[in-house]
């Protein structure tokens, strides 16, 4: 008699720039697998939410060395009405949460900022390592695929024209009710880019083995479809090589 074979779980990264979808594509992709789903750039915009309020230099690298080893930062899954509401982690700083409280422009530049610190990578990578590092993880951000987990099953380079992100930020800026122009929303786009790819310590760039989908004409639900797909054939491939192994 056959036995079924257990799928195995996966670990997905998926990286790309700012309003690539990332976020939106990798909660979606976790939702249909049932995997879990980390935000590893909720944790450096925590971070620097922390910097902001407590006045600290963002090129003051040894205070903000310290400040990330005496910090606590928590990623965990939305309740329904936070779901409903659109959150995707809920973030807590020192127990306290700062879900909506991350997400203004200026903490996303006060993130790209810190994110270029050596010894703040060190610890927040560490931190990633450790929440995901059970498998069945879709994890999303910059170095995820080329650092964070390099043995990752499944990479995905997620891109889009910078208008387009930067019209889907804007977007998201009006229903907020908050007054940035589309101008502003692009060049703030373009600089934090421009930051995070030209940055010494684990620039954005796109791992040898990443699969390049490019989401400008695609939405959600599409870009999910298509990865899921991806997904499916993987935990297959790992199934066959477990089987000829056991
Ligand atoms: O995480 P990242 O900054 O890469 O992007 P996101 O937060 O997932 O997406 C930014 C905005 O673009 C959200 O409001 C998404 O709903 C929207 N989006 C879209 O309209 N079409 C896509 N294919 C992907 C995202
Ligand atoms: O959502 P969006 O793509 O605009 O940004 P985010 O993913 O929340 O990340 C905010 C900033 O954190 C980025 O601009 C990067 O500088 C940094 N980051 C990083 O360096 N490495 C990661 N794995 C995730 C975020």
């Amino acid at each position: 008699m056959r036995t079924a074979t257990k799928m195995p779980k996966l670990t997905i990264a998926i990286d790309g720039p700012a309003g690539s979808g990332k976020s939106s594509l990798a909660k979606r992709v976790a939702q249909i697998l049932g995997y879990l789903y980390l935000d590893s750039g909720a944790m450096y915009r925590a971070l620097a939410l922390k910097a902001l309020r407590e006045k600290i230099a963002l090129d003051n690298f040894l205070t903000l060395d310290e400040l990330a080893r005496d910090t606590h930062i928590e990623l965990k899954p939305p309740t329904p009405e936070q779901e409903a509401a659109g959150s995707k982690n809920c973030v807590f700083l020192d127990g306290k949460e700062v879900t909506q409280a991350i997400r203004t422009a200026e903490v996303a530049q006060a993130a790209s900022r810190l994110a270029t610190i050596a010894g703040v990578r060190e610890i927040l990578v560490a931190e990633q390592q450790r929440a995901g590092g059970g498998g069945g993880v879709v994890m999303e951000g910059r170095d995820i695929g080329t650092v964070v987990f390099p043995r990752a099953e499944l990479k995905i380079f997620l891109e889009a024209s910078p208008e387009v992100r930067a019209e889907r930020r804007w977007k998201e800026h009006q229903e907020k009710g908050e007054t940035m122009t589309l101008a502003q929303v692009l060049e703030e786009v373009r600089e934090r880019d421009r930051r995070d790819r030209e940055r010494k310590v684990s620039p954005l760039v796109r791992a040898a083995d990443a699969v390049l989908v490019d989401n400008t004409a695609m939405d959600v639900e599409e870009t999910a479809r298509l990865v899921v797909m991806l997904a499916r054939e993987r935990e297959k491939e790992l199934a066959r090589t477990a089987g000829r192994e056991a």
